[in-house]
């Protein structure tokens, strides 16, 4: 498997929570409560899976490499742009973590930064995807060899690995900080 093939399948998955948030969007549009906690569902499903995870991936093992390569100026170019859709992303989320704390905490106005902010991660993240898939992975994995690209999709599973133990080591952590200190 080459190592954009991990990436395209997580891109599938992100689709299906993209859709989740257009159902949501609509649900409030159409004058019902925000259910908060499956905001707070989305929000780590963003923060954990199509950031750390997969942006993760692709920001320290693809991008990295190619930054050793010559590439074309076009390939730079999105790369920039990519990188830039991962930091708005992550802009746009924290946004959408704190209005939803507001909003459960009952401030109405909280509600209109809600429906901005899944508006805007349903109009932007399908293209950023799109523009991955259809423009960009497989002509960029003409700048390696195969022992190279074997290699990344190595380190691929191995960064997976790392963060299923990083995942859980902060639960725990969390855990332990809920334990009332003793006197
Ligand atoms: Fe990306
Ligand atoms: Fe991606």
């Amino acid at each position: 498997m080459l190592p954009i093939g991990p990436l395209m399948i997580e891109h599938r998955l992100i689709e299906k929570m993209i859709q989740v948030m257009m159902h949501q969007l609509d649900h409030i549009r159409a004058g019902n409560n925000v259910d908060s906690s499956l905001i707070e569902t989305i929000t780590d499903f963003i923060r954990a899976y199509a950031d750390r995870c997969h942006h993760g991936k692709e920001e320290d093992i693809l991008f990295r490499e190619l930054a050793k390569k010559v590439i074309s100026s076009e390939h730079k170019k999105i790369i920039e742009q990519l990188v830039e859709d991962h930091t708005l992303g992550r802009k746009i989320t924290k946004s959408l973590v704190e209005a939803n704390q507001k909003y459960r905490q009952g401030d109405q106005k909280a509600l209109p930064v809600i429906t901005d902010c899944l508006h805007s991660l349903v109009t932007f993240y399908p293209k950023h995807i799109e523009k991955e898939d259809k423009r960009f992975f497989l002509p960029v994995m003409a700048y390696f060899t195969e022992q190279e690209k074997d290699a990344m999709l190595a380190e691929g599973h191995e960064f997976d690995s790392n963060l299923l133990h990083e995942e859980y080591k902060n639960i725990v952590k969390q855990a332990e900080s809920r334990i009332p200190h003793q006197p």
